[in-house]
């Protein structure tokens, strides 16, 4: 979504704000702008569609000594990619960028008189005129005016033209992360702008305005009054939100997983067995709900697929995964007998966040599975289980993925426990099996090469499928999400047995089909289906364990996983999809790390 990064102190304001935009280019975006205080302390603005690397040649004369200003980078929702609708916006006395939706913006409208003063298509323009319309020269009190006639989603970072040096701020549900550095104040939609000045931060609190200065940060609670807000410590390394030498984020991020995985299970480990006393989970959580409701989006969602996979049988207990998007028109029947599972990398996805409340609204309690600490998901739920993943910058999920299942294992195997569906024993023997989920990701790492070569057919193609049955079903929907979203390979994902009654009529010469035939209960079955695909003429990539008895000839190109328990081989099985997908994409010649038209963290509905 879009990014936003404002600062105001005594470094060239234009090199703050022109490496913050390039910073949170990850995000997707397709314009971006700066608005700042001139050496005559006029505000002026430059904004254009296209890259960051654009902006930067129209700001070539931009002096150095610029103090102050707001930077954006603008993903499309109201109104299309042109450079009127880019931010920052300007209406009279006020410069302001926007992330969110303001949902009553027409009404807005009519109510102002904005028609013939508008000069783009967007909500954000509309705001500014709004808060210039209620502007008496007090930044804080007009600010405070604006916010209740407004519905939707906001971060704000506003200049006002009589008071130079100073940046407001404020947000309903979008973030804003602001901190008070020796190289002056700043403010992000999220930390990766903020780390190369500072290592504590704060996460601005929803309906608080904050006012930077050069020389400090200042918060207003909801009647106005100063107070303080919590500081947090960023635990990530500016390293770690780059390359570190890899070819792409994604590459890197998918190199990741294995020490991801042991720093989101080692700490969570007391006598070999799952402990989340020091996430502050008790076991009533666990031994009190009745059913559970997973609720994600995305590639969290395909984890919390693999999550009900395994806990139904295991737990004997109704286990639900909705779409975010879609759980709040199911009208589900949920209470206070039921957990309700959230499963959010950024924390900040509008539509599960949307869910969540929903869910609490309802009495269910909610456990959320985050890998950004602080984020609003998190600060929303009863319970967060952080996974320690460190920044995913790529926008194709991979490490957030292999942490968010590792964070279900731990959550199942402890329901597991404490429900008396599991001995201390089994759970030992569990852990252990999950434990050597890291090096056989560490194996499959190792056979990116080989995964390359037999990704090559696949490049030329229009469509894919993949296919597998009971748990190599539920991790086939992530292989599938993975090649559409970073290659542009149509791409859809079938239970093995469902391809007879009907899709297999689009199997024909050379079309591929990647099959996962890791369930040894049905492994022949699965094969079976893979023979009636290649007899069609399907180029056919299996993925089978080592000591899988396939036959020669009976797939163009077989991948070996490692010989796991079959409930643990969707740990190898996810770096070979991701690593199907990231060869497809580079062998494409595509943007692997920002494809087009998505974005990281998706904050519009
Ligand atoms: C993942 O590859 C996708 N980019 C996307 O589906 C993502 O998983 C989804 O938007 C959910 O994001 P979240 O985990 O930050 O909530």
């Amino acid at each position: 979504m879009c990014g936003i990064i404002g600062y105001t102190g005594p470094l060239s304001a234009k090199r703050v704000l022109l490496d913050g935009l390039s910073q949170l280019e990850y995000r997707g975006y397709d314009s971006s702008g700066i608005g700042f205080f001139d050496s005559d302390f006029s505000v002026k603005v430059i904004k254009t569609t296209g890259k960051v690397a654009r902006l930067k040649e129209l700001c070539r004369d931009v002096p150095e000594e610029v103090h102050c200003g707001l930077g954006h980078t603008r993903w499309a929702t109201h109104g299309g990619v042109t450079q009127e609708n880019s931010h920052p916006h300007q209406a009279g006395r006020v410069t302001l960028i926007h992330n969110g939706i303001i949902e009553n913006c027409h009404q807005l409208t009519t109510d102002y008189h904005l028609e013939g003063k508008l000069r783009s298509q967007t909500d954000s323009e509309v705001a500014a005129w709004v808060l210039d319309a209620l502007y008496d020269g007090e930044p804080l009190s007009s600010i405070r005016r604006l916010i209740p006639l407004l519905k939707g989603s906001y971060g704000f970072c506003i200049l006002f033209s009589d008071h130079p040096g100073e940046i407001y701020a404020v947000r309903n549900v979008s973030p804003l992360v602001a901190a008070y550095t020796r190289s002056g104040s700043v403010i992000a939609s999220d930390l990766t702008a903020l780390i190369p000045y500072t290592r504590s931060y704060t996460v601005v609190p929803e309906g608080f305005v904050v006012k930077l200065t050069p020389y400090r940060m200042t918060f207003y609670d909801e009647e106005g009054n100063q107070t303080n807000a919590e500081t947090m410590e960023v635990n990530w390394d500016t390293d770690s939100a780059r390359k570190n030498g890899f070819p792409h984020f994604m590459l890197k991020e998918i190199h990741e997983q294995p020490e991801a995985l042991k720093n989101t299970i080692l700490p969570r480990l007391t006598q070999g067995l799952p402990d989340f006393k020091a996430d502050g989970i008790g076991d009533e959580l666990f031994r009190e709900c009745s059913r559970i409701r997973i609720v994600a989006c995305g590639t969290a969602m395909h984890a919390g697929m693999v999550g009900r996979a395994l806990m139904e049988p295991l737990l004997r207990i109704p286990v639900q995964v909705s779409v975010a998007s879609e759980f709040r028109y199911e009208d589900p029947v949920i209470g206070e007998d039921t957990l309700t599972i959230v499963i959010s990398q950024s924390g900040e996805t509008i539509d599960t966040l949307a869910a969540l409340r929903l869910a609490r609204e309802r009495g269910s309690r909610v456990l959320s599975i985050v890998n950004v600490k602080g984020s609003t998901i998190a600060r929303e739920s009863d319970y967060v289980l952080y996974t320690h993943a460190g920044p995913e910058i790529a926008v194709a999920s991979t490490k957030a993925y292999s942490v968010q299942l590792a964070a279900l294992y731990l959550l199942l195997c402890r329901m597991a426990l404490v429900r008396g569906k599991m001995t201390r024993e089994e759970g030992k023997e569990f852990v252990k099996d999950l434990l050597d989920a890291v090096p056989a990701m560490d194996a499959m790492i190792g056979q990116s090469d080989v995964i390359k070569t037999v990704v090559r057919p696949v490049v030329s193609r229009q469509d894919a499928f993949f296919i597998g049955r009971n748990l190599d079903y539920a991790f086939s929907l992530e292989g599938a999400l993975k090649l559409k979203e970073i290659s542009y390979i149509h791409a859809d994902a079938y239970a093995a047995g469902e391809l007879k009654h009907g899709t297999i009529a689009l199997i024909a010469d050379q079309v591929p089909v990647i099959a996962l035939a890791t369930q040894d209960s049905v492994f022949s079955k699965t094969i079976s289906n893979v023979r009636e695909v290649k007899a069609r003429g399907a180029y056919v990539i299996l993925i089978a364990k080592e000591s899988a008895p396939v036959e020669t000839g009976a797939a163009d190109a077989v991948i070996r996983i490692p010989d796991l328990h079959d409930r643990f081989t969707v740990f190898p099985i996810a770096v070979v999809l991701q690593l199907i997908a990231y060869h497809a994409s580079v062998l494409k010649g595509v943007d692997v790390d920002q494809p087009r038209n998505l974005a990281k963290s998706v904050t519009v509905e």
